[in-house]
């Protein structure tokens, strides 16, 4: 299958290339397509067998579920059977946004593929022009995880995706860089106080100020049985080739650290604010300003794609506090060096 990448923009007339998705969505095809947190591979999220193509391009387990993404509020009655109170509230301070609601799907109503046979739904409307305008235009909901294969980093440029999908999805909607870079918060508020299942650019903090008290659960407490799981999370996610150590982010430290893994014979790529670009290691992926969060999880899935392509035999990644969306990012840096810190 020819994989087409079209460029939308506020510049080109792109009338003709969201014509084209629509119609391969309603053909049953998958579309890739923007959202502010990541690109998205969508599909009609009432049709089994579209919603079937999109764990079959990513080469997805079957038993984790997809978000259902709605372009109006109207919608939400639709899909869902009670809405919570809470819920109303962080839907209408954080919709449009980077916040997936779990709530009770109303039976039959879905695709069975999409819920991969839970009770629930997770739903949420994007706040990008390109995935609203394409939702609008389609007037019907899009189920769409990350448009990686899995176990690859979420794709933050469309050239991410072609390196993942090329061939196996008919066209990308091309929208430039997403500006977040991390996936969306998922928040289960079919549970009171809700408990937030994956951080993410909507904070633990953000979430109080509207709904009251949120949990976060601690890596321990995420561990126990008892506690809500999106089943996504058990899945390895995000790791380069070579091996990630995370360590803190001071210059003379990782100075040294750099010297002594090059003098052991390795090859050292280094992830770390720009101010870190001139202390000697073998490849340089900047996260942006010193302490800029906003810059760091924006740069943070391009850098790890970065590191595959380099020849490095070992990657050292700085971390960030877990204030605020530094707890999204320290999750997402966790994984792809399975919790690994650089030792002496
Ligand atoms: O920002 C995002 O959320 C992006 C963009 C494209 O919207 N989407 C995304 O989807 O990250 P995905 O499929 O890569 O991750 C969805 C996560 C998975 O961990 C999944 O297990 C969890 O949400 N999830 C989905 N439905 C759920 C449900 N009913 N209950 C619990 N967890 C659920
Ligand atoms: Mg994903």
């Amino acid at each position: 299958m020819e994989t087409k990448r079209f460029i939308v923009d506020n510049n080109s007339n792109c009338e003709k290339s969201y014509t084209q998705a629509v119609d391969l969505l309603n053909n049953g095809e998958v579309v890739a397509f923007p959202t502010e947190t990541v690109y998205g591979l969508g599909a009609v999220a009432t049709n089994d067998e579209a919603v079937k193509k999109i764990f079959e391009a990513k080469g997805r387990p079957s038993d984790n579920p997809l978000i259902v993404h709605i372009g109006t509020m109207e919608e939400v009655p639709l899909y869902i059977e009670e809405i919570p109170e809470k819920a109303l509230l962080l839907m209408k301070a954080f919709w449009p946004g980077p916040l997936t609601l779990i709530m009770k799907a109303k039976n039959g109503c879905l695709a069975e593929s999409v819920t991969a046979g839970l009770p629930t739904v997770g739903l949420r409307m994007p706040d990008h022009e390109v995935a609203l305008t394409l939702l609008k235009m389609l007037k019907k909901p899009v189920a769409a995880p990350s448009a990686n294969r899995s176990g690859k980093p979420s794709p933050t440029k469309a050239v991410h995706v072609e390196e993942d999908l090329q061939g196996r999805i008919p066209l990308i909607l091309d929208g430039g860089a997403t500006g977040i870079g991390i996936e969306s918060t998922v928040l289960d508020v079919t549970v009171n106080p809700p408990v937030i299942l994956r951080p993410g650019g909507v904070t633990k903090e953000m979430l109080e100020e509207v709904a009251g008290e949120v949990i976060q659960p601690t890596k321990s407490q995420a561990s126990q049985a008892s506690t809500p799981k999106a089943p996504g999370m058990k899945y390895t996610h995000y790791a380069p080739e070579a091996p990630v150590y995370l360590i803190e982010s001071n210059i003379p430290k990782v100075r040294h650290a750099v010297a002594s893994l090059k003098e052991q014979g390795h090859s050292v790529a280094l992830l770390a604010p720009s101010s870190f670009e001139k202390i000697g290691a073998d490849y340089f992926f900047p996260f942006g300003d010193e302490g800029d969060l906003e810059q760091m999880s924006a740069n943070l899935y391009d850098d790890l794609r970065a590191c595959d392509k380099t020849a490095a035999t070992i990657i050292l990644a700085t971390t960030t506090n877990n204030d605020g969306v530094g707890a999204a990012i320290m999750n997402r840096l966790e994984k792809a060096a399975g919790e690994k810190w650089y030792k002496e």
